[in-house]
């Protein structure tokens, strides 16, 4: 699907905005500060339903009660998003939802300038970061995440209680194993689906003998639900002093490794960057791959992090895709 357009109300510092897109490639020009993350921003927030950087309530333009986005496709369809300071709403055609519709969301590839320090990121980023491209490989993935990070800030919380008993803890353990399973499962799974281009991809770009990899790291593999479970309740008594839990698929990581090493130290700056481009062109191929969709491209002003070469694969391999860029100065 393309996007026609999309028009801003007192979102960030646009009071009033609007973009016509192109068809393939849009360019948004402008000063640090002039809002252009912003309007790629509002795009993110229409087609997967909440911004990869904030609240609701921090992106309302300041002195403002609320922010309205109006997204249009090349085929009519609008989605109108509309936050009114407690709640948000999204309406289509006449319908208005609170969260947006699974079969309104579009698929995104976005790019940021701190994608490119991937991976020397804390494992909490590189976490957020794979959550946010799983989610857009798979609606299940998110959903799965969200109850079990629902559950575990409830456990959390009920961990913190004085009062409470190691009995009341059963169900929230329950379902952190069952969920916490089913997301390492497709971790796993989504690991060894990017693990498969990986080192060609880097090649596209890299001409050399490189290897590449990602390696899951977790404390669930190949766990039953029942040692999953046990687990959980033989930390209790530890988690409890910690006040939160210790074991599970919260404390995941994906390391990167450049020709056996790991890359966090012994890939070059350049090689890094290579890197991060290839995976960004898999995670566009793995979506298409997945969902029969070819997503939408947001590049922030990663433009000015690359030399001449890495641009021109960044181009040749979205050609095919509509592309918004951002950049401060003008991209020959
Ligand atoms: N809720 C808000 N209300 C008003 N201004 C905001 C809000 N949030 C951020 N800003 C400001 O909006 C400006 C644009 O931010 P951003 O989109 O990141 O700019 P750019 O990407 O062009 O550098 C920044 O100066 C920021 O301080
Ligand atoms: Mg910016």
């Amino acid at each position: 699907m393309i996007i026609k357009s999309i028009k801003l109300t007192n979102f960030r510092n646009h009071s009033n905005y609007s973009l016509v897109c192109d068809d393939n490639t849009s360019l948004i020009l402008g000063e640090n500060g002039s809002g252009k993350t912003s309007v790629l921003e509002a795009i993110y927030v229409s087609t997967r339903g909440k911004s990869f950087r904030a609240t609701d309530s921090e992106i309302v333009k300041t002195g403002t009660s609320f922010y309205r986005i109006e997204l249009e496709y090349e085929n009519g369809e609008k989605i109108i998003t509309f936050y009114d300071g407690k709640n948000k709403t999204f309406s289509i055609l006449d319908k208005k939802t609170k969260r947006l519709p699974k079969n309104y969301k579009y698929p995104v590839v976005l790019f940021l300038p701190s994608d490119l320090n991937l991976i020397s990121h804390s494992p909490g980023r590189r976490r957020d970061y794979f959550d946010r491209v799983f989610s857009e490989f798979e609606e299940k993935y998110s959903q799965d995440l969200l109850k079990y990070e629902k559950t575990l800030k409830q456990r959390n919380e009920l961990l913190k209680d004085e009062h409470s008993l190691p009995e009341t803890f059963f169900s929230w353990n329950l379902m952190l194993a069952k969920y916490g399973i089913l997301i390492c499962e497709k971790r796993k799974k989504f690991v060894q689906d990017i693990n498969s281009f990986l080192t060609n991809t880097y090649h596209s770009i890299a001409e050399n003998n490189d290897q590449v990899e990602i390696i899951y790291q977790t404390d669930t593999d190949n766990i039953s639900e029942s040692s999953y479970l046990k687990k959980l309740e033989d930390n209790f008594t530890r988690d409890k002093y910690l006040g939160h839990t210790s074991f599970g698929i919260h404390r995941d990581d994906y390391i990167f490794y450049f020709n056996h090493k790991p890359a966090d130290g012994s890939a070059s700056r350049g090689e890094v960057r290579s890197i991060i481009l290839a995976l960004k062109f898999i995670e566009a191929n793995l979506i298409y791959q997945k969902q029969q969709k070819k997503p939408l491209v947001l590049l922030d002003d990663v433009f000015s992090e690359l030399d001449p070469t890495r641009r021109h694969y960044l181009v040749k391999n979205f050609k095919d895709h509509q592309v918004i860029i951002t950049s401060v100065e003008a991209i020959s």
